[in-house]
C-alpha cells in the first residue's frame, strides 16, 4: 500500500489541491486501485469526494452529506457550487424591473443572508415600492440579486439596497446590477450613494467619485458611528 499526503487548509482550501486530489484519485481509479481516504476534519473529503463524483465522474446522483453544524465559508461554498461558478457567463439569469410580484420574505432572507442587515418585510414593501428604479435578479426563480434607486426624474438618483446573494458574489452580478441602475438614471445631473465600509473600491471601478461634503441625519445616529458611516466633526 502506498501513501499519499494531500494537505489542504482547513479554512482556505487552495483549488490546485482540490485539482490535485481529483487527479490522484482517477489515477489511481485507472490503475484499479482500492482507495482509502482519510481526513481529520470529515468535511474536507465530504466535499472534496462530493465534488469528484459530480464534477469528475459526472454521477447526477452524487450527494454532499456534511457533518452537522458544520456551516461552510465562501471559499468551501466555491467548491461546492464549482459546477456553478465554472458557468458564471453562461448563468441564465432572469431580470425583473418592477415589484408587483416579489416575496418580501424571500427579500428580506437574501439581505440577512447577503449580508446587509436585518430588513423586515413589510419595510421592504414600502421602499421598493416608493423607489422609481429597482431591479431583481433571479436564478432558476430564486432572488439572488437586488438593487433599487430613489430617483425624482431630473436632478438627483440615490442608488442603495445592492446586494448579491452570498453563492454569486464576485461573478460580476453586483456590478451588472448598478450599471443597470445608473442606465435606468440616466438624464439625471446626479446619481448618489454611500458605501457601506469596504464596498468602496466596488463602486470606484464603477465610475463613483467620492464626495468631500457628503452629510446625513441617521434615525440611529450611535449605530451610523459606530458601522463608520459617518464620523464625529467639530465645525467651528
Ligand atoms: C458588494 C456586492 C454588492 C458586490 O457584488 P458582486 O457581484 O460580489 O461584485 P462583482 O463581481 O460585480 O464585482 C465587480 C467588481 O468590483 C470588485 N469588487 C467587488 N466587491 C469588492 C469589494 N468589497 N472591494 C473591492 N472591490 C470589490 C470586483 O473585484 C470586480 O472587479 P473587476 O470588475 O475589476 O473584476 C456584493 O459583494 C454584496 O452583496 N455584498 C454584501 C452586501 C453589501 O455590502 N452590499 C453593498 C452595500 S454598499
Amino acid at each position: 500500500m502506498i501513501y499519499i499526503h494531500i494537505p489542504i487548509s482547513w479554512d482556505n482550501p487552495e483549488m490546485d489541491r482540490l485539482d490535485l486530489f481529483c487527479s490522484t484519485l482517477k489515477t489511481l481509479q485507472i490503475k484499479n486501485k482500492k482507495v482509502f481516504i482519510h481526513c481529520a476534519k470529515n468535511y474536507r473529503v465530504s466535499i472534496f469526494m462530493y465534488h469528484y463524483k459530480k464534477n469528475i465522474l459526472k454521477d447526477k446522483s452524487a450527494k454532499l452529506i456534511l457533518p452537522k453544524g458544520f456551516k461552510p465559508n465562501k471559499t468551501w461554498r466555491k467548491i461546492i457550487h464549482q459546477d456553478i461558478y465554472k458557468k458564471t457567463n453562461k448563468l441564465n439569469l432572469e431580470w425583473v424591473y418592477n415589484s408587483d410580484d416579489i416575496n418580501w420574505n424571500e427579500l428580506s432572507n437574501l439581505y440577512k443572508i447577503a449580508p446587509l442587515g436585518d430588513k423586515k418585510p413589510n419595510d421592504l414593501n414600502t421602499v421598493f415600492t416608493n423607489s422609481i428604479f429597482k431591479c431583481f435578479v433571479y436564478l432558476d426563480e430564486v432572488l439572488i440579486g437586488v438593487g433599487r434607486a430613489l430617483a425624482d426624474g431630473f436632478d438627483c438618483s440615490y442608488i442603495c439596497d445592492v446586494a448579491i446573494h452570498p453563492d454569486y458574489q464576485s461573478k460580476g452580478i453586483g456590478k451588472a446590477i448598478v450599471n443597470e441602475l445608473i442606465k435606468l438614471s440616466q438624464g439625471h445631473n446626479k446619481i448618489i450613494l454611500y458605501s457601506n465600509p469596504g464596498k468602496e473600491q466596488f463602486y470606484s471601478k464603477l465610475g463613483f467619485d467620492t464626495m468631500n461634503t457628503a452629510m446625513a441625519i441617521f434615525k440611529n445616529k450611535e449605530q451610523a458611528l459606530e458601522y463608520k458611516l459617518t464620523r464625529k466633526v467639530q465645525y467651528k
